[in-house]
C-alpha cells in the first residue's frame, strides 16, 4: 500500500476472511462490545490533557492525564507515586493490558500472593475488570500463578515474600503494586531487573504509596525513572464517599497525609533524633517473646502540647526488642485506662509502664480504678524521669542503630513522630515517650533470668530490678 490510502470495504472483507477462525471470532466479539457499549477505552484522544471526565466519544469516566504513561521512550521505570485510592492499581492494570500487546511475558509483583490475586488480578481495579471493560476475558490459573491474555501473552504473578521465584524467568514488562511496602524490596528488585531483558524496551510500572526508604529514594532519583504524583483528591469522583471521607479524615492536614493522600515522598527532618534508614521491619511470633509491656504516656499533664495519649506495646526476645502495636489516641482518662487494661490482657503483657513525673501516681491510680471486678489488676511500673527526654531517648536510638529494635505492624504514625521530633524544638510527642519508656524497661543491661513454669511457659519476673541507676530512681 502506498502512503496511507484508505483500504476499500471489499479489500477489508477479503482481509478479514483470511484470518484464522479464532482471530475472526475475537474481532467479532470486540466489535459487538464496541457496538453495545460494553467496550470502553481507557486512553482518550485528548491525551494527557484530559481530566478523565466523560466527554464526546468517551461518555464514561476514563484515564486522567496523570494516569497516562510518562511521555517519551527514554524512561525505564514509571513510578506512580499516589495517595490511597488515587487510582494507582487501576492505572497499573490498564497499562499492563496495553503492554500485553507488545510483549509475550509479563511479571506481576505484589506484597503477598493473596494481594496478587485479590488486587492485581481479581480486584475491583485489576486485570479481570480491565479486560471485561475491553469486552474481553483473561484466563487466570491461580495454581500456576498465571494470567493468559486473549492474544496468548502470559503474565506470571509473584509474591514479594518469595523473591527467589523471580530468579530465572525473563520478562519484557513488569508491574509492581505497592513496592515501597515490600520489606525485602532490594532483593525482589535485583532479581526482577536481572530477568527483565525481553524485547527492545523492557520497562516497569511501579504503583505505590511512597515511603521514605533508601530503596524508594534511590529509585526515584535515577535518570531512567519518571515519578508521577497523583493525589487521592484527583480520584474523588470514582471513590465511594465513605472511603473518601474516612481516608481524608484520618490523614488530611498531617505531615503523613502528604504521603498517604498526595503521594509525596517525605524527606528527612534535619536534626531529628531518629533517621528512617534505621527503622527495620521484621516479623516475630508473639509466643516467642520473653516479655511484653504496655507503655503509656497520658495526655493532658502539665507542659504537654499534645492532647494525644501515647500507648505503645513493646516486646523483647533475647537481645532484641520489637515494637508491636501503637494504640495512641485522643482518650479520656477512663478510656485510656481501659485501653491499657485490654491491651495488657490481649497481648499477655507482664506489666504496664508509666512515667511518674507530673501527676504523681495518677496513671496507676486511674488504671486501678478502671479494672473490673472479674479482671486481674495489671502490674504497673511507675518510672521516675530524672533526665531530659532527649537523654532518655538517646540509648533507645542507639539500639535502633545497632539493629536491635524491629517494627512490625502498622506503626506509621509512631514512625513519623520518631522521624520528625527534633529535640529542643518543643516537647517530644507522646507516642515517642511511650516508646522510649517501653523499650527502656525491656532493654536493661542486667536482665533477670527467665523463670519457667511446669508447663514450660516463661513466667513473668516479679520484680523490676535492674534499671540503670543513672536513668531511673526506683519508685516506692
Ligand atoms: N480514571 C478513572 N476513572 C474511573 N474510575 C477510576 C479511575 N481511576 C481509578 N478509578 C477507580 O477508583 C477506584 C480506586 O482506584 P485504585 O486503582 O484501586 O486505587 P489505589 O490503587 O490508588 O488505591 C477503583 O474503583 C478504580 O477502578
Ligand atoms: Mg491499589
Ligand atoms: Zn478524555
Amino acid at each position: 500500500m502506498s502512503g496511507r490510502e484508505r483500504i476499500t470495504d471489499a479489500e477489508l472483507i477479503d482481509m478479514v476472511n483470511k484470518w484464522p477462525k479464532e482471530v475472526r471470532e475475537k474481532a467479532m466479539e470486540q466489535l459487538r462490545a464496541l457496538k453495545d457499549g460494553t467496550m470502553r477505552a481507557w486512553y482518550c484522544k485528548r491525551g494527557r490533557s484530559c481530566d478523565g471526565e466523560p466527554h464526546a466519544g468517551y461518555p464514561y469516566p476514563h484515564a486522567r492525564g496523570d494516569q497516562w504513561p510518562p511521555p517519551g521512550r527514554d524512561w525505564r521505570f514509571w513510578f506512580l507515586s499516589g495517595g490511597r485510592g488515587s487510582g494507582k492499581t487501576r492505572t497499573g492494570a490498564e497499562y499492563t493490558w496495553r503492554m500485553s500487546d507488545r510483549t509475550s511475558r509479563i511479571a506481576l509483583v505484589a506484597p503477598t500472593g493473596a494481594d496478587a490475586r485479590d488486587t492485581m488480578v481479581e480486584g475491583v481495579s485489576g486485570l479481570q475488570f480491565v479486560a471485561a471493560r475491553n469486552g474481553q476475558r483473561i484466563e487466570y490459573e491461580p495454581s500456576k500463578r498465571r494470567v493468559t491474555f486473549p492474544n496468548g501473552c502470559i503474565a506470571t504473578t509473584f509474591s514479594a515474600e518469595q523473591p527467589d521465584r523471580l530468579r530465572g524467568p525473563q520478562h519484557g514488562f513488569a508491574w509492581l503494586d505497592e513496592p515501597a511496602h515490600y520489606p525485602n524490596v532490594e532483593e525482589v528488585w535485583s532479581n526482577l531487573i536481572f530477568g527483565l531483558r525481553l524485547g527492545d524496551r523492557p520497562h516497569v510500572v511501579l504503583t505505590s504509596t511512597p515511603l521514605p526508604t533508601p530503596w524508594v529514594k534511590e529509585i526515584q532519583k535515577r535518570d531512567v525513572t519518571r515519578v508521577v504524583r497523583v493525589s487521592t483528591f484527583a480520584n474523588r469522583k470514582n471513590l465511594a464517599e465513605e472511603f473518601f471521607a474516612e481516608v481524608v479524615d484520618q490523614w488530611d492536614g498531617t505531615r503523613l497525609g502528604k504521603q498517604e493522600l498526595y503521594g509525596e515522598l517525605l524527606l528527612d527532618v534535619p536534626g531529628a533524633l531518629w533517621r528512617d534508614t534505621i527503622i527495620h521491619r521484621e516479623k516475630v511470633e508473639w509466643e516467642d517473646l520473653d516479655r511484653i509491656v504496655v507503655a503509656i504516656d497520658p495526655a493532658g499533664t502539665a507542659n504537654r502540647r499534645s492532647d494525644l495519649t501515647g500507648i505503645v506495646v513493646v516486646g523483647v526476645q533475647g537481645r532484641n526488642a520489637w515494637v508491636l502495636n501503637d494504640s495512641s489516641g485522643k482518650y479520656t482518662p477512663t478510656q485510656w485506662a481501659r485501653k491499657v487494661i485490654e491491651l495488657h490482657k490481649a497481648c499477655e503483657a507482664d506489666a504496664v509502664v508509666a512515667e511518674k513525673n507530673y501527676g504523681g501516681d495518677m496513671v496507676a491510680e486511674v488504671i486501678r480504678r478502671a479494672v473490673r471486678a472479674d479482671e486481674e489488676e495489671p502490674r504497673i511500673l511507675v518510672k521516675q524521669a530524672t533526665r531530659s527526654k532527649q537523654i532518655r531517648a538517646e540509648p533507645v536510638v542507639s539500639l535502633y542503630e545497632q539493629t536491635r529494635v524491629f517494627h512490625w505492624g502498622n506503626l506509621a504514625e509512631l514512625e513519623d513522630e520518631m522521624l520528625t521530633w527534633v529535640p529542643g524544638e518543643g516537647d517530644s510527642p507522646n507516642r515517642v515517650d511511650a516508646l522510649v519508656w517501653g523499650i527502656s524497661e525491656l532493654m536493661q543491661p542486667a536482665r533477670e533470668a527467665h523463670i519457667f513454669s511446669a508447663r514450660g511457659r516463661k513466667m513473668r519476673p516479679k520484680s523490676n530490678r535492674g534499671y540503670d541507676p543513672r536513668d531511673y530512681r526506683r519508685s516506692a
